[in-house]
Formats: C-alpha cells, sequence, structure tokens
C-alpha cells in the first residue's frame, strides 16, 4: 500500500525539464496577468468560406483545393490594422496560424513549396504579422498545426480527407506514405519558427488524436519536439495539445475548446493554468454564411466567467480571404473593447475569488490579490438594494468601476453588506461594482 503510494506520487511527477514550480510561475507570470488574447485562424480555407476543416468535411482532393492556391490573394491585408483591434478590444496578445491542417503556410519555409511567398500574396505574412503585433505592444504566439492533409508523407488516418470507408483500405491508401519523412518536417519546421522571428511568446500545438487510425506523441516524436522547442525559445509558453499528459511539464496549460469548465480545473488534485479558445460564431475560419454570432454580453460574460475560475480568453477571429476582418467580429471586438476600457480592472491580474466571498444571484466575481480588490460583475442589474452576504465589516469603500463614483453602504444584522445601486443601470453591458478590501 505504502509502496503504491510512493510509486503513484512518483508517476505524478514525471517531469522533462528541471524547472522548479517557482520558476514556471515566473514564466507564465504576463500570460497570467493578462487574461484575454487574440486567436486567428487565417489560411487558404477563408476562400470557401465556409470552415477551416472544408477540404475534410467534404472529402477534397488535393487537386480539387488546388484553385484556392492558385487562386489565394490578400490585397487588402494590413496586419497593423488587425492589432490596433486587438488591442482595442482590450487583448494583451494574439496567436495565429503559421499552417492549419490544410498544410498551407503563412510563413515561407524552406522545406515546401505550399507557402504564401509562392501565391499572389508574394511575402511571409507572418513575418509582417509578427512586426504588427510587436508595435502595438502585444505578445505573438504561434498556432502551428501537427496535422497536415497537403503533405504526400503524412499517413492517411481517420480524420484525413482521403479516409476511407473501409478500415481495410488504409494500408494500401498508405502505401509510400513515410512518417518518418513527415516527423522530419515537423521538426525543420517548427525550427524555423522558432528560430526566424525573434522571440514568440507562445506556441500552440494543434492536435493529437490517439487510438486506432489515429495519431499521438510517437507520431510527432513530441518529447523531442517539446525539448527543441524550449531550447529556441526559453521562455515560451506552449500549449497542451502534444499528447504528453504523461508528464506533469508536457504541456504548460489545458486548452478546453468551446466549452465553459464548471470548475477551476485540476491535475492530481492542483489547479492548472488554463485558457478557453472561443469562437464568435462556431467555425474558426472566416464562414460567411454562418448565422450563429454570440452577442457582446456572451462573449463578455465568456471573458468575466473564465477569469472568474482562474482561467484566460483566447477569442478568434477568422479573417476574410481578402485579409480583412469581417464586420460583424469588427463590432464584436469594438463592444468588448467598450467595457474593457474602463472595466480592465477587473479582468487584468484578476483570478477566481477566495472561496469566504460568496458570489450573489445573477453576477460573478474576480479578485486581484495583489491590490485586495473584489469585482463584483453584474449580470442582471438589480433593483437598488444589493446585498453581499458575510460582508459585513470587510469593505472599506465600494464604487462603481466604469466612473468611479461611490456606492453608499451599511452593514445588516445578518452580518451582510447593503449597498445602495443606483436605479438607473449605468451605461455599460455588464456593470462592475469594486470593493476594497479592509
Ligand atoms: C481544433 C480544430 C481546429 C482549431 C482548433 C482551435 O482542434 O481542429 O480547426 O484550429 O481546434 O482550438
Amino acid at each position: 500500500m505504502l509502496l503504491s503510494l510512493f510509486l503513484q506520487g512518483k508517476a505524478q511527477e514525471k517531469k522533462i525539464f528541471n524547472e522548479t514550480d517557482a520558476q514556471k510561475e515566473a514564466r507564465l507570470a504576463w500570460w497570467v496577468n493578462d487574461r484575454f488574447g487574440m486567436f486567428i485562424h487565417w489560411g487558404l480555407y477563408s476562400m470557401p468560406a465556409r470552415h477551416e476543416w472544408i477540404k475534410n468535411y467534404e472529402r477534397l482532393t488535393d487537386s480539387a483545393y488546388q484553385k484556392y492556391f492558385d487562386l489565394y490573394n490578400p490585397d487588402l491585408y494590413n496586419p497593423r490594422e488587425w492589432a490596433r483591434q486587438a488591442k482595442a478590444a482590450g487583448m494583451k496578445y494574439a496567436v495565429i496560424t503559421t499552417k492549419h491542417h490544410e498544410g498551407f503556410c503563412l510563413f515561407d519555409s524552406k522545406f515546401t513549396d505550399y507557402k504564401a511567398t509562392n501565391t499572389a500574396a508574394k511575402k511571409d505574412l507572418i513575418k509582417e504579422w509578427v512586426e504588427a503585433f510587436r508595435a502595438e505592444g502585444l505578445k505573438v504566439g504561434f498556432y502551428y498545426s501537427l496535422i497536415d492533409w497537403h503533405h504526400p508523407d503524412f499517413t492517411i488516418d481517420r480524420v484525413h480527407p482521403q479516409r476511407p470507408n473501409d478500415p481495410k483500405d488504409y494500408d494500401r491508401l498508405n502505401k509510400g506514405r513515410d512518417m518518418e519523412k513527415y516527423r522530419a518536417y515537423l521538426k525543420n519546421q517548427l525550427k524555423e519558427l522558432m528560430t526566424n522571428y525573434g522571440k514568440i511568446d507562445i506556441l500552440w500545438t494543434d492536435f493529437s488524436y490517439p487510438g486506432e487510425h489515429g495519431k499521438d506523441h510517437n507520431d510527432w516524436n513530441s518529447l523531442e519536439l517539446i525539448k527543441m522547442i524550449r531550447k529556441l525559445q526559453p521562455g515560451i509558453i506552449i500549449n497542451d495539445r502534444l499528447d504528453l499528459g504523461e508528464y506533469d511539464d508536457g504541456g504548460d496549460f489545458a486548452t478546453p475548446e468551446q466549452y465553459k469548465v464548471s470548475e477551476w480545473p485540476t491535475r492530481n488534485g492542483k489547479r492548472i493554468h488554463w485558457e478557453t479558445c472561443q469562437t464568435f460564431s462556431g467555425s474558426w475560419g472566416y464562414y460567411r454564411d454562418e448565422t450563429s454570432w454570440k452577442d457582446n454580453k456572451q462573449l463578455l460574460v465568456l471573458l468575466i466567467e473564465s477569469v472568474s475560475k482562474g482561467g484566460n480568453l483566447l477569442l478568434n477571429v477568422g479573417p476574410t480571404s481578402r485579409g480583412t476582418f469581417d464586420v460583424r467580429a469588427q463590432e464584436r471586438l469594438k463592444g468588448m473593447g467598450e467595457w474593457m476600457q474602463v472595466n480592465g480592472r477587473a479582468i487584468y491580474g484578476c483570478t477566481e475569488a477566495p472561496a469566504e466571498f460568496k458570489r450573489p444571484d445573477n453576477s460573478l466575481l474576480t479578485y486581484n490579490p495583489t491590490t485586495k480588490r473584489l469585482y463584483v460583475h453584474l449580470l442582471d442589474y438589480p433593483l437598488q438594494r444589493f446585498e453581499l452576504p458575510g460582508l459585513k465589516g470587510k469593505v472599506k469603500y465600494a464604487q462603481l468601476l466604469s466612473d468611479g463614483s461611490e456606492i453608499k453602504m451599511r452593514g445588516t444584522d445578518k452580518g451582510d453588506l447593503a449597498l445602495d445601486l443606483p436605479v438607473r443601470k449605468p451605461n455599460d453591458e455588464i456593470p462592475v461594482i469594486e470593493l476594497v478590501l479592509q
């Protein structure tokens, strides 16, 4: 029993790197503080404009997909304008697809012809992007697809556009394809990305799908890759999709995709770093006819709720094939920016509130442990009197965050704190009360 507990303890500590918890916290400090980033999915799939998985969904062959490469022409591409909008929305970092599953590279790679420099774009789109985002003071991250539906050595698996209906056909279809060669390609390209663009703050690898006709860390040689990446970019933060979950440090943060976590995620009983990635409307790539766009309030709740559970939000924009942000995306970024401009203090540097603070109905709490301020986000604006359970005597001062105006308060006999809110809802989508704690 004791021995097995000991072994279990050992197994939990299986690590790749010699980094202490404190060193890891220091490496991730800016990211934990910043909380809000922009994801950008851009590629040839912005032309069919009906999902970035179009090649898979419609089982398109390379030759059927070729017209998108031949006609790709992002003539309105202006990454400085993207960066300006990201910053105005309150985002502090951004992650762009350097290559998505379709295999097309937005960067100039020595190891393929299937790249932006060989299209009408005629340039390394990533280089310009990195410069533009850095110039706005945003941290820069690369998304890199482990999957590649264009590379001739990438074996056909269950998510490949050329997947067979009859599993018996896999062997025949994969004759001549050599994952060894693909692994070298993967490594070479990641090396280029980690060497040719200066300091890269985040690497977002995507994704592993172990099991029958799937791919796992052995297919990518993930262990070797992560060692190379951290060596070339010692400060980089890496997501958790290399399938190295058996190691404590096989990824820096968890990536719940398109769903809200019910509580702060844990591993072996310990709270972990996490970031939810979300879209405005469902697909990641530009999808012209999608009508399922979230509204401003839903998006703000997504952000606030993530921070209220100790996490980040990476919110995606899928630019058009001309290289612009769709009007619907621009409107939403603007809406979030208006709120963030006055309420950002309830997001940056904030996290889950200590358990002693109970969340009143229809609200979310965030907390800044450095300034010791508690934020009550009013999702459904109440009538004048608003009670905070158990807070009598614990608050020095209360104000509306957006205009810094005092909110009168008094302790109740039950030990609660009663606040006198203005009857009229302040002009914020979600008003925030800032409580300066004793
Ligand atoms: C998924 C999808 C993909 C998207 C990604 C973002 O794994 O394959 O299209 O890029 O998630 O999280």
